[in-house]
């Protein structure tokens, strides 16, 4: 992998294999429960986009996808409260099994108010799904119908996820070098 990333990262803390290992239960939990359903999978972008490709793909029931783009964290490293949408979904949910896919549930405050707005359009059912929960660092009363891996208060990157956009195409999850964000 490139070193060009790698210098910036601590420690790698999901390889590629558990990823995949645990996408594909995720994959087959889903496929499970929603046997003869079509749910629409909606994607919260940017960090979702990895997650999202590899779960769909290992979703063996028919089903759609949709994405929405938010903001919250601007360049930062917390999250403000503040959610703007940025793209809305292309088709109406109503009636329809919705499972919002994200990279990382942290604060809360993201899918808190995304799931409020989606819920207001009437879908028949709506669920979570996040590849990461950081439950310490939660300060809204929310949780995952499906969580990948519970994760520590560090600063995680790759695999989708960012740090001011960059390290978003690193295949596994890693700590990034605290000295990386403090110096930016
Ligand atoms: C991340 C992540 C969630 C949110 C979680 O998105 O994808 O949407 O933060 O944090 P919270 O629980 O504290 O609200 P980010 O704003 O970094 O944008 P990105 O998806 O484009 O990376």
């Amino acid at each position: 992998m490139s070193s060009c990333m790698e210098k910036d990262i601590e420690k790698i803390l999901l390889s590629q294999e558990e990823l995949k290992n645990r996408v594909a239960q995720l994959g087959a939990q889903i496929s499970a429960d929603y046997a003869g359903k079509e749910p629409v999978l909606v994607s919260v972008l940017r960090g979702s986009y990895i997650f999202m490709a590899d779960l769909t793909r290992a979703i063996d029931c028919m089903c759609r996808v949709d994405f929405m783009a938010v903001s919250s964290y601007g360049s930062g490293t917390a999250s403000s409260g503040q959610v703007n949408i940025l793209k809305d979904l292309s088709d109406s949910i109503e009636g329809k099994d919705i499972i919002v896919v994200e990279d990382i549930l942290d604060s809360g405050n993201t899918l808190f108010y995304l799931m409020q707005v989606l819920q207001a359009r009437h879908p028949a059912s709506i669920k979570l799904c996040t590849l990461l929960d950081k439950p310490s660092r939660r300060t809204k009363p929310i949780q995952a119908d499906y969580s990948g891996f519970e994760v520590p208060d560090a600063f995680v990157v790759g695999y989708g996820l960012d740090y001011d956009e960059k390290y978003r195409n690193l295949p596994y999850i890693g700590i990034l070098k605290p000295q990386v964000y403090e110096k930016g």
